[in-house]
């Protein structure tokens, strides 16, 4: 009949602008997904530089040799690894008031190196460096954890930082 015609169609367009908004709703939320994922896997870093090394960065020199590197009156710039299940140096003795540049690195898997009370926070990346700098101020003690899932005892991944007074 004619008045389920008109019935039909005015049914079809309102299921056509539900079914705009539902996929349209479902496309934000995946590219705001994807943003995320993004940010928390070091692709796109939280403030920090990233750049692919065509050597394996953690079998180089500046790796290896463990040592906080002073560039600066009060500025150093310290190569840290991440290994299964530690962090490369530990402890690292850094002068109070210093700025320390992180460069970090990971020999096997993914790692996250976070270190407490600081806003240090990035990805170490098997193949790629990370870079983040940090001013410490006060004399203390601090601790780096592992926040990315890396196995058996990613728990106890732990290193330190003395700032020494
Ligand atoms: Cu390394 Cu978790």
């Amino acid at each position: 009949t004619r008045f389920d015609h008109a019935f039909h169609k005015a049914a079809d367009r309102h299921e056509r602008v539900w079914i705009f908004f539902t996929i349209a709703l479902l496309a934000l939320l995946f590219a705001g997904t994807l943003a995320f994922v993004a940010v928390d896997f070091g692709v796109v870093a939280k403030g920090a530089g990233f750049y692919k090394s065509p050597l394996t960065p953690a079998d180089s020199p500046l790796f290896k040799s463990g040592k906080l590197v002073k560039t600066g009156p009060s500025a150093y710039s310290a190569y840290v690894t991440g290994k299964l299940w530690y962090w490369t140096p530990s402890p690292i003795h850094v002068p109070q008031g210093a700025t320390v540049t992180f460069y970090v690195t990971s020999a096997d898997v993914i790692h996250g190196f976070e270190v407490q009370g600081t806003t240090i926070n990035l990805t170490a990346i098997p193949g790629v460096v990370g870079t983040v700098s940090y001013t410490f101020d006060k004399a203390r003690i601090y601790h780096i954890v592992c926040n990315e899932y890396c196995g058996i005892a990613h728990q106890s991944m732990i290193g330190e930082i003395i700032v020494d007074r």
